[in-house]
């Protein structure tokens, strides 16, 4: 596996079609791609040459010939059927493999995030600083990219990182990709999104993570983290009017909320995660936690998707608020 691994590249390179293999994923989409292939024409060629074989050496020879019907091979037929079987499910097995490597970010993954809109990429570094269609990211690092839209489908598509991910508007994707080698490689949006959509799509830089560093700091500008921006909006918006450290009449408290499970009006349970916090800005009535009014306000077209990612990266890291003890120590020292 390994020598094909290494045999093929060098061999495809010269190919227009065959992008270069710059993630750590490429090698084994590539060689799950070619063995599907190579199966694919292997038993191609045993079809349409047994197919033509038999039809030349069992053609009717004289008016009135009638096929023998006597013949019996159990063994023939078992095979037929179990060889089959066997490559089927091999085939399952690896590419079941390949992609659930492709769907789980390491737990180490640097948080970015990538709005699709028509017809531009806006993308958001971990720092804050955004960039317009063209990406600069770090060799040899997990990127895992939240992907979000603020009008219709998209899709996040780097050839030579072999991911490719469609940005469905009304909930996150993740795609996650880790560069294995400095270089600029083509970004395309790979969804049909308009008159503009195939000139959606830019650049990524991969840079050592040094030259990144240095990047980051010579592109200067003091934005706000995606935490702080948030931080911000969660004032204006006076969301703390209702969502304090503890929890009130008005609202629950969203300090120690993320990870964590929620009972709700309806009776179910739910999981605290990214996709929650989102609905719950935009379509607040949707999933009630029992013991509250359904008072809160909509914020849907009050707020971008953008501003969306930096609420929730600012309600992920509030943390829970300090248990009673220490409270009631602060409230008998003070
Ligand atoms: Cu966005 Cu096509």
């Amino acid at each position: 596996m390994e020598t094909l691994r290494q045999f093929l590249p060098s061999f495809f390179q010269h190919l227009p079609l065959y992008p270069e293999q710059a993630s750590t994923v490429a090698p084994a989409v590539d060689a799950l791609y070619l063995a599907w292939v190579a199966l694919s024409l292997i038993f191609s060629v045993l079809i349409v040459g047994a197919t033509v074989y038999l039809g030349v050496r069992y053609r009717r020879r004289r008016v009135g010939d009638a096929g023998e019907a006597d013949f019996e091979a159990p063994a023939v037929e078992l095979l037929s059927m179990a060889v089959p079987f066997v490559i089927a499910m091999a085939m399952f097995v690896w590419g079941t493999k390949v992609y659930i490597d492709l769907r789980r970010p390491p737990e180490d993954a640097v948080e970015y995030f990538a709005f699709g809109k028509q017809w531009m990429w806006k993308y958001q570094h971990p720092n804050g600083l955004r960039q317009i269609n063209d990406l600069t990211i770090p060799v040899d690092t997990p990127i895992k990219m939240t992907l979000a839209s603020e009008d219709v489908l998209h899709a996040f598509f780097v050839p030579a990182f072999r991911v490719k991910q469609d940005v469905v508007p009304g909930r996150y994707n993740v795609v996650w990709f880790e560069a294995t080698k400095t270089g600029q490689f083509r970004m395309f949006c790979a969804e049909y999104c308009g008159t503009d959509h195939s000139k959606m799509g830019g650049i990524v830089t991969v840079l050592e993570k040094e030259e990144y560093e240095a990047w980051l700091r010579g592109e200067g500008q003091p934005t706000a983290s995606p935490a702080a921006a948030g931080e911000d909006l969660f004032t204006s918006l006076a969301c703390s009017t209702c969502h304090g450290v503890e929890d009130s009449e008005r609202g629950p408290s969203l300090h120690g909320l993320f990870g964590s499970e929620v009972r709700l009006a309806s009776g179910t349970t739910i999981e605290v995660d990214e996709r929650y916090l989102r609905e719950s800005i935009l379509n607040p009535l949707q999933k009630v936690r029992p013991g509250y009014l359904p008072l809160m306000p909509t914020y849907a077209g009050q707020v971008t998707e953008e501003q969306v990612v930096s609420l929730v990266t600012y309600i992920k890291g509030l943390t829970a608020p300090p248990a009673p003890e220490a409270g009631l120590a602060e409230v008998a020292g003070g």
